[in-house]
């Protein structure tokens, strides 16, 4: 189905075919090439950070990051069961077990008391995942690592360019992980990147995601072969995506004050609404710094969510929802830690609707979104 109003629209800057051209004239498509070094250079200055890998998606990012934990059979980590599936998978896929706790209802994200409560003596690592680009409660979240010597892998999926006190979201914790998938602010269509803060994970980082080879030692003229040294994969991006990506890396703050535009736009106009207790507008608390990479609203009711989304799409205005919640979810239950009740996920996971937010949404469009959730709700 096409609709008047797409959900997302992937936006360009202008320079990503000049910079794939000069990739392919370059000659060299694998991993780590120019434009690869470019978005890392470019990253690592703007974020304020040690070290930025390039990886073919934040799920690989996060399954490097978890590899790096050398986690034991029954190690535990916790994270939200509100995200993507990406984030519970990593843990598994490395031998742990995920613990799934529950989220603020107000930012959707971590909720460090919870997060205490879950924490036992197999406990390893935290993750936070920063929902709509907004951060975690970062402060409370790495004091808690601090004092039971937590490793804390920030998923910043959706949060690159967003902040917390100031700090770039991603560089916090020991590690952060950020997707340049087609949905996301900056994008190469499939895409990740992993930040390494702990300069004590650099190296190990750099073999696992070279197969388990010392190949980046080898390109640094550190040791005369590579060989195999330890687990690993296939995680690094290639270079027509890299080149593509340093196009619209230029171009973060352009594209950030866009889609703040929207954001903003949407937050003014369906405020009346909010007043009117019809619906819950985001929150972005004081310390935090946004990216703007989703508006979302709270319905009151599941029944009121899924009539209103039925009523948007039948007017070809593509909004949808998301997460289903993982912890009940059959992988959720059969890999999980325990059985858990999460009442704030799943009634927010059931009572949440996300518009289109891409910043050239053309404002008559964005117009029409607003008119139609107005009229539908206030009539
Ligand atoms: C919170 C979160 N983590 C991880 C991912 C996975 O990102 P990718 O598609 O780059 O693997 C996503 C994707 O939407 C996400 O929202």
């Amino acid at each position: 189905m096409t609709y008047t109003v797409p959900f997302n629209r992937p936006y360009l800057t202008g320079h990503e075919l000049e910079y794939v051209s000069q990739a392919i004239q370059n000659g060299d498509l694998s991993g780590d090439g120019l434009f690869t070094r470019k978005c890392c250079e470019l990253l690592e200055q703007r974020l304020g950070t040690r070290r930025v890998l390039l990886t073919p998606s934040c799920t690989a990012a996060l399954e490097i990051s978890m590899l790096l934990l050398d986690l034991s059979q029954g190690d535990e980590v916790i994270l939200p069961s509100f995200t993507f599936v990406s984030t519970a998978n990593a843990v598994v896929l490395a031998g742990g077990v995920p613990v799934f706790v529950d989220v603020d209802p107000d930012t959707l994200n971590l909720d460090p008391a919870q997060v205490e409560s879950a924490i036992t003596e197999r406990t390893r690592a935290i993750i936070p995942v920063h929902y709509a680009g907004v951060g975690c409660d970062m402060g409370a979240l790495m004091r808690l690592a601090e004092k039971h010597h937590l490793v804390v892998v920030e998923d910043a999926a959706q949060a690159l360019n967003s902040f917390y006190d100031d700090q770039a979201l991603g560089t916090i914790g020991n590690l952060g992980t950020f997707s340049f998938h087609q949905t996301k602010n900056f994008s190469c269509g499939e895409g990740g990147a992993l930040c390494i803060n702990d300069e004590q994970l650099l190296d190990r980082a750099e073999i696992i995601r070279e197969k388990g080879t010392n190949r980046s030692q080898f390109l640094k003229g550190h040791v005369d072969k590579y060989t195999w040294v330890d687990v690993g994969s296939s995680y690094l991006q290639g270079e027509l995506a890299a080149a593509f990506l340093f196009g619209q890396l230029g171009a973060m703050d352009v594209i950030t004050e866009l889609r703040q535009r929207c954001y903003q736009n949407y937050f003014q106009e369906l405020l009346p609404l909010a007043e009117k207790q019809l619906l819950q507008l985001p929150l972005i608390p004081e310390r935090c710094q946004s990216n703007y990479h989703l508006f979302h609203i709270m319905l009151p009711t599941k029944e009121k969510r899924d009539a209103l989304l039925s009523h948007l799409n039948a007017r070809g205005i593509h909004a949808v929802f998301h997460y289903i919640p993982l912890h009940n979810s059959p992988a959720g239950i059969r890999l999980g830690g325990k059985e858990v009740c999460l009442p704030v996920t799943e009634s927010i996971s059931s009572r949440l609707l996300r518009l289109p937010i891409y910043p050239d949404l053309e404002p008559e469009l964005q117009r029409l979104v607003i008119h139609e959730i107005t009229s539908f709700l206030d009539s």
